[in-house]
């Protein structure tokens, strides 16, 4: 059995990490973890592959919450307690309040057990007490030389696991806030949410990927990391977006992020979402993934009226856009987009496409269906923005 750690969006992650794992069955969830029984775990390929986890790892056994003892803890960990001295992190996850601040306490006890097993240690947290984060874990070398210990909390019984991989915040900060092009109008879509949203479009090999409002080609830069899509086509109404990902590209090969010879992947159009017919042949695509407009950027004051005006106008646009792309895709396509929603401190508003959809050919996919007693929709928020993002996975149907 092994364990996943999400970020800040663990449902939308553990979407993300269904769609590129077919032989998963349903996981245990605790709190924003997930314990998975899967036949193909690579945990170095998983982690450099999926944009919302932070941290995996092995579960090492199991054991009652009842009258845990940090020695049991201890005995299951004894193969990585070899050594003089190591530095370890301690962490609950799941269970009621009561059960994680217990667990927590183990802490100290596990310290005075590996006195005892001969090995003198530090416990290491995070700033205020918090989890520690993937970066201390990697900074103080506790995957090899030290210990991340996780504990995973549901019903009565704790697993216990200890951390293998964690994500590389420096690779995913660079690809951020590095590239040359950024826009802070029109707003840039994080990496990371770039890359799940990659993920949940599940693009095979040789396939064509396209970003219909690629802006600075965030989903393209993560599309060529993640997929082996032969072809990937980004197109802009504006001249200065498609020179904006084209600068962003080059900077991936010069940077060695890509390879010289991805750049042979990638394909711009200068075009109208509504009028990419005129470039793509019928049944050309098979992968959609998009951010899309976002409407003008707020400062928080707008009225109601205001935010309900840019969501009827966004919505018009995305009826024009599925109903252009419709025959541009090939059968079993499948689209990853955003559909904003705003809220300022006078009212809120969003863009929801799902009465039209079957009218234009298309149906809601869910990729937690039969995991969830409450589905819902896949929201990705940031603190302090006026904007959420909705992701909406939808496929062609007949
Ligand atoms: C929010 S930005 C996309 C940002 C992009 N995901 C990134 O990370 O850089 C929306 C983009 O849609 C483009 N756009 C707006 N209306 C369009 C239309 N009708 N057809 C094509 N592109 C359009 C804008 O020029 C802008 O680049």
């Amino acid at each position: 059995m092994n364990f996943l750690v999400f970020g800040n969006h663990p449902r939308l992650s553990l979407a993300e990490f269904s769609c590129i794992n077919p032989n998963v069955s349903r996981p245990i969830i605790c709190g924003k973890a997930a314990l998975v029984q899967t036949t193909d775990w690579d945990g170095s390929v998983l982690m450099n592959r999926l944009g919302g986890t932070v941290k995996l790892g092995e579960i090492v056994g199991e054991l009652p919450l009842n009258d845990l003892e940090a020695s049991a803890v201890a005995e299951l960990l004894q193969p990585r307690l070899q050594t003089p001295s190591l530095d370890f992190g301690w962490t609950v996850f799941g269970g009621s309040k009561a059960a994680q601040q217990r667990l927590a306490k183990l802490a100290m006890k596990f310290k005075r057990e590996l006195k005892e097993r001969g090995v003198a240690s530090r416990w290491v947290t995070g700033e205020h007490n918090q989890e520690l984060s993937p970066a201390a874990v990697a900074k103080l070398k506790l995957i090899d030389q030290g210990l991340d210990v996780c504990l995973f909390v549901s019903g009565e019984t704790v697993h216990v696991g200890r951390t293998t991989d964690v994500q590389d915040a420096t690779a995913w900060s660079d690809r951020d806030y590095g590239r040359p092009a950024r826009d802070d109008v029109n707003g840039m879509l994080p990496p990371k949410l770039a890359r799940i949203m990659v993920n949940l479009a599940k693009a095979s090999h040789g396939s064509t990927l396209v970003d219909p409002f690629c802006g600075g080609g965030t989903v393209l830069m993560e599309a060529a990391l993640a997929t082996e899509a032969g072809k990937l086509v980004g197109s802009d109404l504006e001249a200065k977006q498609i020179a904006d990902s084209k600068k962003n590209q080059d900077w991936l090969i010069g940077m060695h992020i890509l390879r010289p010879n991805d750049a042979s992947r990638f394909q711009y159009i200068l075009s109208d979402v509504k009028t990419l017919g005129r470039h793509l042949a019928t049944k050309s695509i098979d992968r959609i993934v998009t951010e899309g407009y976002l409407g003008p950027p707020l400062h928080g004051r707008e009225r109601r009226e205001d935010l309900e005006r840019n969501a009827s106008q966004i919505s018009e646009l995305w009826k024009a856009a599925l109903l252009a792309l419709r025959p541009l895709l090939r059968p079993n396509a499948r689209l990853v987009v955003i559909w904003p929603a705003f809220k300022t401190e006078h009212g809120m508003a969003r863009v929801d496409l799902t009465p039209a959809l079957s009218e234009l050919g298309y149906a809601l996919i869910d990729p937690l269906a039969g995991w969830e007693e409450q589905p819902g929709p896949f929201i990705y928020t940031r603190p302090g923005q006026f904007i959420a993002r909705r992701v909406a996975i939808l496929e062609t149907v007949a």
